[in-house]
């Protein structure tokens, strides 16, 4: 007797779980859904029953009253789906799916729609960057120009020529060497430049920026090294503090140092062997501890020959260096960083995108990105502000000089390309040719070129071509 008073206290405590449980989602206006592990219908929430315009559905089979439901598959595979985007009635929502397990069987699995239309998530994924955006704002205002904002762990690819790359940086962030970066334009210079600093023992000390061509000449010594009150007419009547007194303690980038007016280099080659500064109209020097590193795309080597460089400064700066590599050099990092650009600009546009398509990734494998990574990054905006409705990357959203066939295989050399990518394009064709002139056998293109045949594999897979 008992037994049947505690099974029917049972039970009705049940009862009452279930009815809570059915208050709380119904209150909240929640659409969710539970089923059992044959995917019928256990437990569906009140909002959600009004929308779909259904009513007794407890033990239907949920494929028969949700429209494109995946709550079937998740049964049977145990995979948790979430933001996923379903089609409902005409409605593009956000839907979530979990299995439900115990003691690692499935018993069933619940689906709740996260948002019930995607404009819903557009609009807080917008607000979220805009508040985003806002923080980095006053963060600048609060330490302006003083701020390395990235670190090696940004820097995409996973490219031998990269990696190698990478590895120098990481080295160089454990000296106070001075690092001549050098790359054709937009292949992350100044993302090298930042990395360095925050892996270094000053990255809690400013990082600060001068652009060498972006500054008149006139102006540019009196931004560097700072002048004394009342130095010259014009000047502000306090003085001014130079970028590599601001840089004290932490790490100043030179950056386009190819474009410094020849005056100017014997000022800065003095700084760097003394690490003292001297203030326009000032004969006091004062010490600096500054790290420095000068960057530019710009062929300091041939400009030392022509006399536009001087020779004594070239070899101050060019301690360490890191000669960063052409995008058209490692194509192997072109689709990982495709979909990292994509994740980041979606993210700051507040616009989602799921994916890149496998063709559209063909197209900016086979392009020949003279503007770089840079370049690459300015295509994906592009192409994200194209979507329209889509909610993947296609080709026809790219631009048609990409599929140009021309630009793609015939690279011209020219005058600003450093040496090592005038070699490479040389290299390049003459593989092309070797391959194309013995139909394509591997071997005997390898003997005709004099290399060995994993070297030639390992060249291939460098330019593109596919082994
Ligand atoms: N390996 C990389 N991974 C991710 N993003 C990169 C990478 N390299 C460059 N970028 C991005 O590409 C853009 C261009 O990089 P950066 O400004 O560092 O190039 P740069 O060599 O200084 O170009 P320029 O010579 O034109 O000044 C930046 O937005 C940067 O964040
Ligand atoms: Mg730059």
């Amino acid at each position: 007797m008992t037994d049947k008073i505690n099974l029917e206290k049972k039970v009705k405590e049940y009862e009452n779980y279930i009815e809570m449980l059915n208050s709380i989602l119904d209150t909240t206006n929640e659409w969710f859904v539970a089923v059992d592990v044959d995917a019928r219908i256990t437990m569906m929430s009140k909002g959600y029953k009004e929308f779909l315009k259904v009513t007794n559905v407890i033990g239907k089979p949920v494929s028969e009253v949700i429209e494109n439901t995946r709550l079937d598959k998740v049964v049977k595979t145990g995979i948790k789906e979430v933001g996923q985007i379903q089609e409902i009635k005409d409605n593009r929502v956000v839907a979530m799916r979990i299995p439900i397990k115990k003691d690692d069987k499935i018993i069933g699995a619940i689906g709740k729609v996260m948002f019930k239309d995607i404009e819903d998530f557009y609009a807080l994924s917008k607000k979220l960057s805009n508040l985003e955006k806002e923080v980095d704002y006053y963060k600048k205002i609060l330490n302006p120009n003083k701020q390395a904002n990235y670190s090696i762990d940004d820097i995409i690819g996973e490219s031998e020529i990269i990696d190698s790359s990478k590895n120098v940086a990481i080295k160089a962030a454990k000296t106070d060497s001075t690092v001549l970066i050098t790359g054709e334009s937009g292949t992350g210079k100044e993302l090298f430049a930042h990395a360095i600093h925050n892996a270094s023992k000053r990255k809690l000390s400013p990082f600060v920026k001068i652009n060498c061509a972006a500054i008149p000449s006139e102006l540019l010594e009196s931004e560097l090294f700072g002048y004394i009150k009342g130095s010259f007419s014009g000047a502000n009547s306090d003085g001014k503090i130079g970028k590599f007194q601001s840089a004290n303690g932490g790490t100043i980038l030179l950056d386009e140092i190819g474009d410094m007016p020849f005056s100017l280099q014997s000022k800065l080659l003095r700084v760097l062997q003394d690490k003292e500064i001297e203030k326009i109209g000032s004969n006091d020097t004062e010490k600096i501890d500054v790290r420095v590193i000068a960057s530019t795309n710009k062929n300091l080597e041939d400009m030392v020959k022509n006399g536009k460089f001087r020779e004594d400064l070239y070899y101050r700066l060019n301690v360490i260096r890191l000669e960063l590599p052409s995008l058209r050099y490692r194509k192997e990092d072109i689709e990982s960083l495709a979909n990292y650009l994509r994740k980041k600009i979606a993210e700051r546009l507040g616009i989602y995108v799921e994916g890149i398509s496998k063709e559209a990734i063909k197209i900016l494998e086979s392009y020949s990105w003279p503007g770089n990574i840079r370049e690459l990054e300015n295509i994906i905006e592009r192409s994200i502000n194209m979507l329209d409705s889509d909610l993947i990357i296609l080709p026809h959203h790219f631009p048609s000089r990409l599929y140009d066939s021309t630009s793609s295989s015939v690279f011209k050399i020219e005058d600003s390309m450093t040496l090592d990518s005038k070699i490479k394009i040389i290299e390049e064709k003459m593989i092309k040719e070797a391959l194309a002139n013995n139909n394509g056998n591997k071997s005997d293109a390898a003997k005709v070129l004099g290399i060995s045949r994993p070297s030639l594999y390992k060249k291939m897979k460098m330019y593109g071509l596919s082994v």
